[in-house]
């Protein structure tokens, strides 16, 4: 896929989510035992994922979302935009992506991206501004 503007079609959302639930299948979290995966979709196919990683401390925890983002970049850096991101968790309860993903996300995602999510009602296909409509922009100085 090299057009960004190109719907994500069944096929592939698919093999994102499968992805997602891969990685979800690492997931390090004793404390919390909510195993969560999560897979991006670049602009030219490539596909990352990654899992959520817990810590005795707490707060160093990462989310699978930014893990998924960190392998990505350190892979190849950050020339590569997102097109669709994939949530999932081995829980079986709605998982969006958190507050501060969307945030770390929303400085690599096209402008038309897509996300798939556990849901309260089922699975949930959103576009990524619907998700996080204010993003927080640094204007230049
Ligand atoms: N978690 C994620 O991996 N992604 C999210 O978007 C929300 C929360 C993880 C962090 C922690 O390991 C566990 O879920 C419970 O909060």
């Amino acid at each position: 896929m090299t057009d960004s503007h190109r719907a994500i079609d069944v096929a592939t959302m698919k093999r994102l989510q499968d992805a997602a639930l891969k990685a979800a299948a690492n997931s390090y979290a004793p404390y919390s035992k909510f195993r969560v995966g999560a897979a991006l979709l670049f602009d030219d196919g490539f596909i990352a994922a990654g899992c959520n990683i817990e810590n005795m401390s707490y707060g160093m925890t990462i989310c699978a979302e930014r893990s998924a983002l960190s392998s990505a970049i350190s892979e190849r850096g950050a020339e590569h935009k997102i097109v669709a991101i994939a949530v999932t968790n081995l829980n079986s309860v709605a998982s969006p992506p958190c507050g501060a993903c969307r945030q770390v996300l929303s400085e690599f995602v096209t402008a038309e991206a897509i996300v798939s999510f556990p849901g309260d009602d089922g699975l949930e296909l959103r576009p990524f501004r619907e998700v996080f409509p204010f993003v927080f922009h640094l204007e230049a100085q």
